[in-house]
């Protein structure tokens, strides 16, 4: 394991908060006016991804102190470790090894000794097989007629990441197969879906890491009822019912035929399963080949990431930049913002996988922590957010960090729409840099009344990710290169990244409370606000 560093502790610690101070007083335009050499300074390329930085409060100085920082907390061993398969989630004694899931490279990865690949590749190969089977028409529902839906069941990384990464690569869904997502315990999400199917041409995925959390278990009996009024038969439930899922006695026990059960392992956080068997769902939406482009693309940004000097390591930088505002500059949150439609679940998506991660307050040796932590995360695809929250991040009086992404190449070349979207990224993040003087506003010809409110103080933050296209490959990479920057961020704010214990406490009172709904009794065991709220429910419910 590597050695735990209280990061306010290091040298470059202090030296940041001197050098922010410092920062404090520059104008980013005056960066770019006083180096033309700026935007290739602070660019990386990583195959077809641009990563432009350079539109940050940071110089030189302040990349290298922190990277001094990110030394100071051992972030070279910590990587090391993890693709060691050290058991670096200390508080669940796991490796976290999700990086092994898309390890195309031939080469072994060691567990306690033993080598994963050939678990990961067989059910690599018997998703493959599903997939054959289903697109070649070969999979047959009750009545003889091939698989059309899919329906995956599941919630939280269960669910995000195929939704998310489906919806991005809907160019390359698979003609003639409709694929639906249920994730919530509200009855609505599954009754409207199975209102788009039917029993004898869908197959269900339940998907579930544990199997026994309470919304995908309880949409997976509804789901199972339904299919037994529709037509389907107790038998049949082999036909039509698959489980994505570690716990092979739960699965067992639902009555899926262990056949049908496509295995993954604890070593795998469920926020970063979407490269296991949880994305049997992706693999049967875009294509066997597809989703391992995708797992190919990720796995570049992994060698990428392990083998590169921070200097040009594009998930340090990501995260050292996070740290420079979250720690230094107070922001509290960060937005992801895709300029791209069929990315709108991105932001989404890494809601969970960052918040979950590290939204922390104890650090590894058990104590408080004495930093900010993680950040939220938020944001909806460009343009339409920039008519709905931009206004803030322009002239509102809290720091922003935004991460802007953009397809070079848009799937749907119509007319004059992708170089409009893209005129949008690039000018957002021009406005946000440079802002507007009163000088500026007053020589536009503004009423002198209206001046200040036309001022735009620029030195708003932004990081820009220009992919030449979105490409299975492409997405996988950057995928994981958002989730490298977590781990880093994890690793020097002295955190462990890979548990999730905060998520317990809601579920175990839910749990509570479900048995004093049944009856109508009025509730005195809460507090007041709590009893008042189940009190008012009983009643209004009849
Ligand atoms: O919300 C907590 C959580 O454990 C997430 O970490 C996880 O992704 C989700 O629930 C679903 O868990 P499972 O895959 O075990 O159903």
């Amino acid at each position: 394991m590597f050695p735990t560093v209280h990061p306010t502790a290091t040298k470059a610690w202090q030296q940041l908060q001197q050098h922010a101070a410092d920062m404090k007083k520059t104008q980013m335009r005056s960066l770019f006016a006083a180096d033309p050499q700026r935007f290739q300074s602070f660019s990386l390329q990583f195959e077809e991804i641009l990563f432009d930085y350079s539109k940050n409060l940071l110089n030189a100085q302040s990349l290298q102190l922190l990277q001094d920082l990110a030394k100071e907390c051992k972030l070279e061993e910590a990587i090391k470790a993890m693709f060691r398969g050290e058991k670096i989630n200390a508080t669940e004694q796991r490796a976290v090894l999700h990086t092994a899931l898309r390890n195309v490279s031939g080469q072994p990865v060691l567990l306690d000794g033993r080598d994963v690949m050939p678990e990961v590749n067989a059910v690599l190969k018997q998703m493959e097989d599903c997939c054959n089977r289903v697109h070649k028409g070969e999979w047959k529902g009750f009545s003889g007629k091939r698989i059309r839906y899919i329906v995956n069941i599941g919630i939280g990384g269960s669910d995000l990441g195929p939704v998310m990464v489906t919806e991005a690569l809907r160019p390359y869904w698979v003609p003639g197969i409709q694929t639906y997502f249920v994730s919530n315990v509200d009855g609505t999400h599954i009754a409207e879906t199975l209102k788009k199917v039917t029993a004898d041409e869908t197959l269900f995925l339940i998907a579930s890491k544990t199997f026994t959390t309470q919304e995908t278990m309880t949409n997976a009996h509804s789901a199972r009822t339904w299919f037994l009024e529709n037509g389907g038969s107790e038998k049949d439930i082999a036909l039509h019912f698959a489980a994505l899922s570690t716990n092979e006695k739960a699965v067992k026990e639902f009555g899926i035929d262990t056949k049908n059960m496509f295995a993954f392992w604890d070593w795998v956080g469920g926020r970063y399963s979407l490269w296991s068997a949880i994305g049997l769902s992706i693999a049967l939406t875009i294509g066997y080949r597809n989703f391992h482009e995708l797992l190919a693309g990720a796995h570049a940004t992994d060698e990428h990431f392990r083998n590169t000097p921070f200097e040009k390591n594009i998930p340090v930088i990501m995260a050292l930049i996070g740290i420079w505002y979250g720690n230094f500059f107070d922001a509290a949150s960060e937005a992801i913002l895709p300029y791209d439609q069929y990315m709108h679940r991105f932001a989404a998506y890494f809601q969970q996988g960052n918040m979950e991660s590290n939204g922390k307050n104890v650090d590894r040796n058990g104590k408080p922590v004495d930093v900010q932590t993680g950040p939220v995360v938020w944001g909806e695809p460009g343009t339409n957010g920039q008519h709905a929250f931009y206004q803030l991040i322009h002239q509102g009086t809290k720091v922003i960090p935004c991460d802007f992404i953009a397809p070079a190449i848009s799937h749907n070349p119509l007319g004059d729409h992708h170089p409009k979207l893209l005129s949008n990224f690039f000018a957002q993040t021009e406005a946000l840099m440079n802002g507007k003087t009163a000088e500026e506003v007053k020589a536009e010809g503004t009423a002198e009344e209206l001046v200040p409110f036309k001022v735009f103080t620029g030195n708003r933050p932004t990081n820009s990710f220009l992919l030449k296209k979105i490409t299975p490959r492409s997405l996988g990479s950057l995928i994981a290169l958002y989730e490298h920057k977590i781990f880093v961020q994890g690793v020097i704010w002295n955190i462990y990244s890979f548990d999730q214990w905060g998520v317990e406490l809601g579920k175990q009172l839910a749990n509570k409370i479900l048995p004093e709904l049944k009856d109508d009794a009025a509730v005195s065991s809460h507090d007041t606000s709590t009893n008042g709220l189940i009190n008012a429910y009983k009643k209004w419910r009849g």
